[in-house]
């Protein structure tokens, strides 16, 4: 059972209204509470903040805004004291255009070494004023950027970020380099950032019809030579063997990839551990999508015999509570939904706030920071919505998440409600859902085992059986349904005479 912490956004310590290290370190108390096994931090490292650290300048120390090598060693050594682990965000990707390799590389001439490391090519048409290929970065616009020189340089994500060309013997070094500076800090594993990009089509074919920009989509290796190459498995067997020089790590790679039977051979028996399945996140809120996605990814995981790995919600898209419809309605069925997610067998991520039921949040554009924004000339608002800092106590921002005068993120007046001191003695608030489910996930027998046996279950609703025998049935009709025999354990909301309600999951053995 993983937790997502996007550290900006989960607890601010030195005040500065940008969540840290220490304000990660003052909560494991917390984290411990909630029932979770192992923390992902996203990436804290020194960054210029163009796409908030997931453009690294320095891929092996601290970034200051997030506090210094010391305090992740505190954070590791006081969490694997509370028996938690610690895995990190790793970008192999891309760097910062502040990273030494491309400053130099800017600073060189065309055709130079410094250039190797990264993807620079002249330009086509008259004077190579037109990119040298149609490639578009996910982010919108073309995925060049050109230099006064002339030559233009490959950036799947912001211009900020140039791609890293992994033919180069120094890329792939100075990778296990930084790999092994971590892992000799003690980190447990690692989340794999664009694991499905790194290796690129030597030639750089046209893409066969640009795909509409919009932040991470599941990628058709077909139709996209930009994602899926069949090269980025040698670089996942190379991740795998530096992690396999240390007992007991994870990998856990980050590839949105269309096709399940690809998507498997990310998680061979010798590349990453464990990649997520988006499909249920990009699910509606309707059983048969529930299904198909569950199904989907069950079986691709069973065929390379690694686990199955669910996510409802991650920094890059909105919020589930959102997602499902908002308000009342959106959080009824978020609850439910997470019933379905923990009964799942497999490894489970939780992005933060999750378990307080936190909406995307409506931010107004002066406040908007996520280069999406930019970069899609204002057509998509971006990610901020869901990064907004998560509330710890108190009736008004900033809610206890930093003493500071402001949130670097505005938060809204009406979440006093959801601030964790609000839900943590309620019995019924989604903090006391989560502490159930994850408790019962831990520690129930009935939990156990790999298998997951379908029911026959009226149109709208889905029912499943663990190996162990707990039953998860989910009604997202609109009409009360009669539920599978057995004793509840747990319910996502009241039962009526016995039956099910709309919106509703239950558990039972
Ligand atoms: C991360 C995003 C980031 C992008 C580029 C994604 O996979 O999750 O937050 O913007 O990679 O690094």
């Amino acid at each position: 059972m993983f937790y997502q912490v996007y550290v900006r956004s989960f607890a601010d310590a030195n005040t500065d209204g940008v969540g840290d290290l220490r304000g990660v370190r003052d909560r494991l108390g917390y984290l411990s509470l909630l029932g979770i096994d192992a923390l992902w931090l996203t990436p804290f490292y020194r960054s210029p903040m163009a796409d908030h650290g997931y453009d690294v300048a320095d891929p092996r120390d601290v970034d200051p805004i997030f506090g210094n090598l010391d305090d992740l060693d505190e954070l590791i050594r006081a969490a694997h004291q509370e028996g938690l682990r610690v895995t990190i965000d790793l970008i192999p990707n891309h760097t910062s255009d502040r990273h030494p390799w491309f400053m130099a590389a800017g600073s060189a001439p065309p055709g130079s070494a410094e250039r190797e490391r990264y993807f620079f090519r002249p330009g086509r048409g008259p004077d190579g004023a037109m990119p040298p290929n149609n490639w578009l970065s996910v982010f919108g616009g073309p995925a060049w950027s050109r230099l006064p020189d002339g030559e233009w340089y490959l950036h799947l994500f912001a211009p900020q970020q140039p791609d890293l060309n992994w033919s180069h013997p120094d890329v792939v070094a100075d990778f296990e380099q930084t790999m092994q500076f971590w892992l000799d800090r003690g980190v447990d594993g690692f989340r794999l950032d664009v694991a499905h990009g790194m290796a690129k089509p030597a030639d750089l074919p046209d893409m066969a019809e640009p795909q509409a920009p919009g932040v991470l989509k599941h990628a058709d290796h077909e139709a996209d030579p930009r994602f899926d190459n069949d090269g980025v498995h040698d670089l996942h067997r190379m991740i795998r063997r530096v992690a396999d020089k240390y007992a007991d790590r994870v990998l856990t790679g980050e590839a949105w990839v269309v096709d399940d039977d690809r998507l498997a051979r990310y998680v061979r028996p010798d590349e990453l551990h464990l990649a997520f399945n988006f499909r249920l996140l990009e699910a509606d809120w309707n059983a048969e999508m529930f299904v198909e996605a569950i199904t989907h990814s069950l079986n691709a995981m069973s065929s390379v015999d690694a686990p199955p790995t669910w996510v409802l919600s991650n920094h890059d898209m909105d919020r589930h509570v959102t997602r499902y419809g908002g308000g009342e309605l959106g959080t009824r069925r978020a609850r439910a939904a997470a019933l379905v997610q923990l009964a799942l067998p497999g490894v489970a991520y939780v992005y933060n706030g999750d378990e307080l039921g936190l909406p995307n949040v409506e931010l107004p554009d002066e406040a908007l920071q996520d280069p999406v924004w930019e970069r899609s000339d204002h057509a998509d608002r971006g990610r901020d919505g869901e990064r907004v800092p998560l509330p710890w106590n108190g009736a008004e921002p900033p809610y206890g998440f930093t003493e500071g005068p402001g949130t670097w993120l505005p938060m809204p007046a009406d979440w006093g409600g959801l601030a964790v001191e609000a839900q943590l003695d309620d019995p019924d608030s989604m903090l006391s859902l989560y502490r159930n489910a994850l408790e019962i996930r831990r520690e129930h027998p009935a939990m156990s085992g790999d298998e997951v046996q379908w029911f026959g279950a009226p149109t709208g609703c889905l029912a499943f059986r663990r190996t162990g025998g707990l039953v998860c049935a989910l009604n997202a009709a609109d009409e009360l349904v009669p539920m599978p025999p057995g004793e509840v354990v747990l319910s996502s909301g009241p039962l009526e005479d016995g039956m099910l309600p709309p919106d509703t999951a239950a558990w039972l053995v």
